[in-house]
């Protein structure tokens, strides 16, 4: 199986919003042909109607025969979306993104046929630098596991989870940490202009501290905490800094306390 092969069974995406446009746009810098694009979207964006009007599918007429069917609208319309669901849709693997949604929800709704994964991507799918953890059931078909490895490989890196609970916790992790770190660099420029740097100028060296410390800690065999001390020599300025962060273990409990409350959202949602 390639990816190309899985591109050339056509990709079905319900939801062309923040998370579904990333996927989509990372599959088709990866291969992915615009003919075999069908997306259904209830208010087409300027930039959907663009993929449309070089060769996508957007609310396309029935019927359809997809490899993949993925859901990317929001957890609060699902019920909306499956009980409307277009008939004449057909496809073996279906993927949900929906936070909060168990696999039950889907599995009734859907054939026993259908293969159905949750999957926990994050935005940086957009430029192929995400990360999805990847839940499916046990009796799952083989080649449909590797099939969704393989899509979501095309936009970053990927995890294979055990049980479906651990969505919850990827969730508040990799799903809403890039907003955590937008958050930090958003700190760390500001904290620039006070210095007397303009905030272009600022928020530049915030991004690609972020982005360079992020790679190196990919390519390093160092763990995080050894790359923090190995760029913390004694007396200077960024243990002057760090004694600020962790004095009383302030930075370490206020992102606990923050990735706990997205984790207790995660469960409540799914209620
Ligand atoms: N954004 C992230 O970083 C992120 C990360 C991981 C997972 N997720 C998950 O991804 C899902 C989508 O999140 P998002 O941030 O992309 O939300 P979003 O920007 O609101 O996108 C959802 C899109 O789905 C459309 N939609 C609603 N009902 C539909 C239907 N019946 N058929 C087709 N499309 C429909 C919405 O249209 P209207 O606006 O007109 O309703 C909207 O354009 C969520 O369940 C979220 O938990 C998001």
């Amino acid at each position: 199986m390639t990816i190309k092969r899985i591109f050339e069974s056509n990709i079905l995406l319900f939801g062309y919003g923040k998370m579904g446009g990333a996927l989509l746009s990372g599959w088709i810098k990866s291969g992915l042909q615009l003919k075999n694009t069908y997306v259904f979207e209830p208010k087409p964006s300027e930039e959907l109607l663009s993929l449309a009007k070089n060769g996508a599918n957007i609310n396309p007429t029935l019927p359809i025969k997809a490899g993949v069917c993925i859901l990317a609208v929001k957890p609060q319309a699902v019920d909306k979306l499956l009980s409307s669901f277009p008939r004449n849709v057909m496809f073996p693997v279906l993927i949900s993104v929906v936070a909060g949604t168990p696999l039950s929800k889907f599995k009734s709704k859907f054939s026993s046929e259908v293969n159905i994964f949750r999957v926990m991507p994050n935005t940086p799918a957009l430029v192929s630098a995400g990360i999805s953890a990847i839940y499916g059931e046990s009796r799952m078909n083989r080649e449909d596991l590797e099939k969704v490895k393989l899509l979501m490989s095309a936009v970053g890196s990927t995890v294979l989870l055990d049980n479906e609970l651990a969505i919850d916790a990827v969730t508040a992790i990799s799903g809403s940490g890039p907003a955590y770190l937008f958050l930090l660099m958003e700190a760390m420029a500001s904290t620039g202009v006070e210095l007397g740097l303009s905030y272009k100028t600022s928020l530049k060296l915030a991004k690609h501290t972020v982005f360079g410390s992020g790679k190196l800690s990919l390519k390093s065999d160092l763990s995080p905490k050894n790359l923090r001390e190995n760029v913390t020599s004694p007396g200077g300025t960024t243990e002057a800094a760090l004694s600020v962060l962790l004095h009383n273990d302030k930075f370490r409990l206020t992102m606990k306390e923050a990735i706990k409350s997205a984790h207790k959202k995660s469960i409540h949602l799914r209620g």
